[in-house]
């Protein structure tokens, strides 16, 4: 028999590593993959990796982080996602709603009420259809010389079935993910 054999569908996978590497083979080597340099941020790595891969290409990723925060001046966690990435050439496919959908799915097991994240605000939008909702206060994170309000907006999600939206001043106990 000659040819190649059918391309594998993509697969969900929990990836050991995530690295400059693998966000590499992701978005390529742009030095502003996530538009956000401007906002002249630091951030914090993630903790968990979920990646899409098909035939041995890795094509998306999303990642988790658990967190500090105090909500209403009550300390609690949540967790944050971030990292959320699909290659170039295959966007517009629903790659990135199950990578965050599978992310999701395991932060529902870490204990926390909330999910967190950043976005730049032409995402809000897309992040609305995979069930986020949009902060309208303003959020303090931490930076390396204090905390500052956070320039992207700020989206959550429930992660318990009880989990009513986030009330009061939201500040991040540590850098954003
Ligand atoms: C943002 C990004 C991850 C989206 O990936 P994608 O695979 O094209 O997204 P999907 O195809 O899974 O779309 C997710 C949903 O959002 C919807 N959507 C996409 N763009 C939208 C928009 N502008 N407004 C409203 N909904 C939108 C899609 O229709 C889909 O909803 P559906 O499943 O109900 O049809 C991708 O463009 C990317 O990697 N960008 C560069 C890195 C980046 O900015 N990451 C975000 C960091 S916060």
């Amino acid at each position: 028999m000659t040819g190649n054999p059918p391309s594998a569908s993509p697969t969900m996978v929990r990836l050991a590593r995530y690295t400059e590497t693998e966000l590499q083979e992701i978005l390529g080597d742009g030095d502003d993959p996530f538009g956000v340099a401007e906002a002249g941020l630091a951030w914090l790595p993630k903790e968990d990796h979920f990646g899409i891969r098909s035939d041995g290409r890795l094509m998306a990723h999303a990642g988790l982080l658990v967190l500090p925060v105090s909500i209403g001046g009550v300390e609690t966690k949540v967790v944050g996602l971030g990292g959320v990435a699909v290659a170039p050439d295959v966007r517009g496919r629903g790659l990135a709603r199950r990578v965050v959908t599978a992310a999701l799915a395991h932060a529902r097991t870490l204990g926390p009420r909330y999910g967190l994240l950043f976005c730049r605000p032409p995402l809000v939008p897309l992040y609305q259809r995979l069930g986020w909702h949009a902060l309208s206060q303003d959020v303090q994170v931490e930076q390396p010389e204090g905390p500052v309000v956070m320039p992207l907006r700020t989206m959550w999600t429930p992660l318990h079935d009880d989990a009513s939206a986030p009330e009061g001043a939201v500040r991040l106990l540590s850098l954003p993910m």
